[in-house]
């Protein structure tokens, strides 16, 4: 397999190929060039996750011997994480198609003296779901962290999973499910997808709606904990639960489309589809979707996330700062709609971009709710619609001129 090197993580000890054998042209690590893939950018996605898997099972103390689940495992840092820094955690099940990844993973077990609590299997990840799921092993958590799209791993998940268990995935295919790339989008995601101006707020719905589409053929519904997008990836956690009836209200309250106008910047988030002409500007409207349209994450969840945090025991995340930091404002947006682009607003009505502070303070004067989002700096998550937007960019231009 190469060179490898022992670096740290969380509180284990990690063999990964060596890094400094897969560089760029420009210097830069590629870690997809490594026979085993190790990306140290995302370590706050696994911190993050370490803090989430404290939470849910804080949260299900009945549940005596939690299994989890690292159903791609590469070198097995997740699921050896989950063994030593969740102390609930009683087993974990490390997968992986590739043969040195999972001779990778059984000697960074035995590197962390997890190796009775870590059992390693070699088999295609969807293949040991349904055959987990046949030996009526019951699993607590899964964690899909897959090259690109988690499409073909979210059937056999939220089929493998327990009653109330939880299922995390990562998608690194920013493009498609953002609507960058709409073909593919549309394709893999089964959706109508086009570009707009809030790329990864439709990244997200579209891709928790996708979620819930599959868990309602299989009668089970979903209700996300947490959902976000970090530089290049969405990551989004889902409670998992049987029943047809509440599939049933899931897909009538829960999914639905993003109307969205491309003249003058107006959206909605509706359940069902009515009339498509603008409101605000007489144009067509586009439909997007289907996706989810209620809250993309639980508030008390979250903000149980952030206790946790908090905790000395903690401390010693790589990331704890900038994962607070995400959380907190996490927190902030979980009860707000919609997202709406201050540079693309500010160019379509030629008016001077505000400071994201003013605007929000212009809408909250109005009496609606505003606040930032973790999305990106141009944006903000509110109640108000594109009409009292306008207003306040239209005032804090006149303002300042
Ligand atoms: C993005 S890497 C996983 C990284 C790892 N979870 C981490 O946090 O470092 C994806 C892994 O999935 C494995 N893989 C790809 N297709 C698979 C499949 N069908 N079944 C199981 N593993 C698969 C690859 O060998 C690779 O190790």
């Amino acid at each position: 397999m190469g060179n490898l090197v022992v670096i740290s993580e969380g509180r284990i000890k990690l063999k990964v190929p060596d890094p400094s054998k897969y560089l760029r042209l420009d210097g830069i690590y590629e870690p997809a060039w490594a026979p085993v893939f190790y990306n140290p950018q995302m370590t706050m996605n696994r911190d993050i996750s370490v803090i989430a898997l404290v939470t849910i099972f804080k949260s299900a103390p009945s549940r005596s011997s939690p299994i989890v689940l690292d159903a791609l495992a590469g070198t097995g840092v997740r699921a050896i994480r989950y063994c030593v820094e969740v102390p609930a955690t009683s087993l974990c099940l490390a997968n992986d198609v590739d043969p040195r990844a999972v001779k990778l993973i059984e000697e960074n077990s035995v590197l962390n003296n997890v190796q009775d609590r870590v059992r390693v299997f070699h088999e295609d990840a969807n293949i040991l779901m349904y055959k987990l799921k046949k030996e009526r092993q019951k699993v607590d958590f899964i964690d899909v962290d897959p090259f690109g799209s988690p499409a073909p791993y979210v059937r056999a998940s939220l089929w493998c999973v327990r009653r109330g268990g939880v299922v995390a995935y990562t998608a690194t295919d920013t493009a498609p499910l953002s609507g960058s790339r709409w073909r593919a989008g549309s394709r893999k995601y089964d959706v109508s997808i086009i570009k707009t101006d809030i790329g990864h707020e439709v990244g997200l719905r579209v891709l928790i709606g996708y979620i819930a589409r599959r868990a309602a053929e299989i009668d089970r519904y979903v209700a996300p904990l947490l959902s976000y997008f970090d530089r290049y990836y969405y990551r989004v956690f889902v409670r998992v639960a049987k029943g047809a009836g509440k599939a049933n209200n899931m897909i009538r309250q829960d999914i639905g489309y993003l109307k969205y106008c491309p003249n003058c910047g107006y959206r909605s988030l509706i359940r069902e589809i009515d009339n498509l002409t603008c409101p605000n500007c007489g144009g067509r409207l586009h439909l997007i979707g289907p996706m989810w349209v209620s809250s993309l994450a639980d508030n008390v969840f979250v903000s149980d996330m952030l206790s946790n945090l908090e905790s000395r025991q903690y401390h010693y995340l790589q990331t704890a700062r900038n994962a607070r930091k995400l959380l907190q404002v996490l927190l902030h947006e979980v009860d707000l709609p919609l997202v709406y682009n201050i540079v693309k607003l500010s160019q379509m009505l030629k008016v001077d971009m505000p400071k994201r502070d003013d605007l929000i303070k212009c809408l909250r004067e109005l009496g609606y709710k505003a606040v930032k989002t973790h999305l990106h700096g141009g944006l903000i998550r509110t109640n108000a619609g594109v009409k009292d937007i306008t207003y306040c960019l239209r005032s804090l231009t006149s303002l300042r001129n």
